[in-house]
């Protein structure tokens, strides 16, 4: 792990092997460690930088609310921060998904591929935008915890707690040791997020889209919509995955991005 100064500000970020680089952002409420797979799987032909976001793993926190586009902000000044001038394949995982689009506005020549894991373009609907604003002000108040027990069912598959408890315990423990600002923070910032499907049809990427069989909160039937309106998007569903794919079917995700990866090239 390197410590990023960025301004007065540090970001920890995973930066491993030499090559086209490939940005793996993670999601909510976890951090750079949920790609542990896919670090190893891509480092080999690529650069993979895989940070933790304001607020997530060891980066900077900060209270209050912290939206899309200054995440994406902070990804393109670590971007500047690490010397990567050349543009990547953007792998944007549920909320790193939602940070992408704000990224592909302001960023897009640093973007030359586009990878949309278990993402949505929709924004909130109100009443699950005054959800996020709840758990905000109860995880501020009662801890991390409260957002472990209301994410783990939704983050995988029906039943795979309970069959593969080491997946479960490595899930939890991310979103236990997460400072309860930051998951606050961010909540209030996807729920003020932005619809961007009026984007999907101008991306001009090679874009491939990724949903686990039985993802919860990004499901099949909006992500194979969302990938339809991409021209030219490959879609691949993984099968038996609920929504946190590169953590439930790592061999799965790595086959296809490598396979993405090698036909971009
Ligand atoms: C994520 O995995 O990043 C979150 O589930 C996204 C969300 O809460 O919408």
């Amino acid at each position: 792990m390197k410590r990023v100064p960025v301004g007065s500000e540090s970001f920890a970020v995973q930066d491993e092997g030499r090559g086209a680089p490939v940005l793996l952002v993670h999601g909510f409420p976890l951090d750079h460690t949920m790609w542990a797979a896919q670090v190893a799987a891509l480092s080999p032909r690529h650069r993979v930088i895989a940070p933790d976001l304001r607020g997530f793993g060891a980066s900077v926190v900060t209270s209050g609310t912290v939206t899309m586009a200054r995440m994406a902000d902070d990804l393109a000044a670590l971007l500047d921060a690490l010397g990567v001038s050349e543009p990547v394949t953007y792998v944007g995982f549920s909320m790193g998904g939602y940070v992408g689009w704000p990224f592909l506005r302001s960023q897009r020549r640093r973007v030359a591929r586009l990878v949309l894991c278990d993402t949505r373009a929709v924004a909130d609907t109100a009443e699950a935008a005054k959800g996020r604003l709840a758990m905000a002000d109860k995880v501020e108040a009662e801890g991390a915890g409260v957002a472990a027990e209301a994410m783990l069912g939704k983050l995988l598959a029906p039943g795979r707690a309970e069959r593969d408890p080491d997946l479960a315990r490595r899930v939890r423990d991310v979103i236990l040791k997460t400072d309860p600002r930051g998951i606050a923070a961010a909540q209030r910032g996807m729920a003020e997020r932005t619809d961007a499907r009026a984007d999907l049809p101008l991306l001009g990427l090679p874009t491939l889209v990724i949903v686990g069989e039985h993802d919860a909160i990004s499901t099949r039937g909006e992500m194979s919509a969302l990938a339809a309106e991409v021209p030219g998007a490959r879609l691949v569903e993984v099968p038996g995955a609920g929504h946190t794919t590169p953590m439930e079917d790592p061999a799965a995700v790595n086959a296809a991005l490598l396979d993405f990866l090698a036909a971009a090239r």
